[in-house]
């Protein structure tokens, strides 16, 4: 979405912030500590529900206050929406999208679509295969929503079967107790696969020319999963009631991210690492745009300071022509094309400048 107007509450920093947004690439400038960092996680949690920093939502509230709120509202494509998420200490966190409230908060993902950097994302790159694994089912919801449970099932399921195992290593139960679940391992192991399979070749290619223009050449994402099937599950039982575990399945695959020959898990350097997750947005930036008709709302925090002048008018380029992008750096001078705004932050206030 394209947020056109934001108003903030004892979030964060920010005691009572209200706020115009224009359209397309917004610069926010200010010191270390003024709160650019804040304005974005507010914006993500105003949006997705969430934090894209802490799990802990009562770390939202500003220091004192009982509770805040965050509301927005723009458009979405060609309707308009108003979002608005409040997090009280007591009750917790509650999400409303256009005056009606939603089950959960995190319901907004389903709704709006938000792709954020901050230095944290490296993990993705560097992590371990758990990491990519979240990270590339996060992005087959975000392109088809109505897929984003299919990874949480089968967690579920993988979680149910290792439980039965383990009852029935320890003799509380027969293992006709663990045959259901071997299915629907299968199952829903298969639907992932597969899902996961779809999302890795539809983002390739874009990845693979992000990459290219930011400098990094002959870019991949290899996934090679394979589907568990009943019988491949039930070959390797007596191995899975020894560990108490299934040892078998997409909870134990990885996404390659390669450069030419090199492993950029292992081989690639810090700089090389940011300009893969960075390929990877912008591409998912795309594809959501094509497939649910609006470009998702992109917040870019500590990328600039990191990135050579080249590559900084390559990324501004590129974002220049999406829906809307925040983008924080210490000094305006950071930024090499003109942005459609800019924001001065300083400590609880931000100014149109
Ligand atoms: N819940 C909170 N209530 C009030 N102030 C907070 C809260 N959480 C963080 N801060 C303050 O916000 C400041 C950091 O803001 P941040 O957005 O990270 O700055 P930056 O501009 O460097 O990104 C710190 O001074 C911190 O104390
Ligand atoms: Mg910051």
């Amino acid at each position: 979405m394209i947020i056109q107007t934001v108003s903030l509450r004892n979030i964060r920093s920010y005691a009572r912030l209200d706020l115009d947004l224009e359209p397309g690439l917004v610069l926010v400038v200010g010191a270390n500590g003024a709160g650019k960092t804040n304005l974005l996680e507010s914006l993500h949690v105003g949006t997705q529900g969430f934090s894209p920093r802490t799990r802990a939502d009562a770390q939202l509230v500003r220091f004192g206050e009982q509770g805040g709120r965050i509301a927005l509202r723009g458009p979405r494509g060609a309707t308009n929406v108003e979002l608005e998420v409040t997090v009280e200490l007591r009750e917790g966190k509650r999400a409303k999208l256009n005056g009606a409230p939603l089950r959960a908060a995190e319901q907004l993902r389903s709704e709006v679509a938000t792709l954020v950097f901050t230095p944290d994302r490296l993990a993705v790159v560097k992590g371990g295969p758990a990491v990519r694994r979240a990270y590339f089912d996060r992005v087959l919801g975000r392109l088809t929503p109505s897929r984003a449970a299919i990874s949480v099932e089968y967690a579920a399921a993988i979680a149910q079967r290792n439980a039965a195992l383990r009852r029935t290593a320890a003799g509380y139960s027969s293992r006709d107790a663990i045959a259901p679940w071997t299915e629907q391992v299968a199952a829903l192991g298969s639907k992932l696969v597969e899902s996961r399979t779809e999302v890795v070749a539809l983002l390739a290619p874009g990845f693979a020319e992000r990459a290219d223009e930011l400098g990094l050449p002959s870019a991949r994402m290899t996934y090679e999963g394979v589907s568990p099937t009943i019988a491949a599950l039930e070959a390797r039982l007596e191995r899975d009631l020894e560990r108490g575990a299934t040892g078998l399945g997409p909870h134990l695959d990885d996404v390659l991210l390669t450069s030419g020959t090199r492993d950029l898990r292992s081989f690639g350097s810090q700089g090389e690492q940011r300009l893969t997750v960075l390929a990877l947005l912008l591409a998912e930036a795309t594809l959501i745009a094509d497939r649910r008709g609006f470009a998702p709302l992109l917040l870019l925090d500590d990328v600039l300071s990191e990135l050579d002048p080249a590559r900084r008018s390559i990324l501004a380029e590129r974002v220049l022509g999406t829906g809307q992008t925040l983008i924080t750096a210490t000094e305006a001078s950071s930024l090499p094309v003109d942005a459609a705004q800019l924001l001065e932050v300083s400590p609880g206030t931000v100014r149109v400048v």
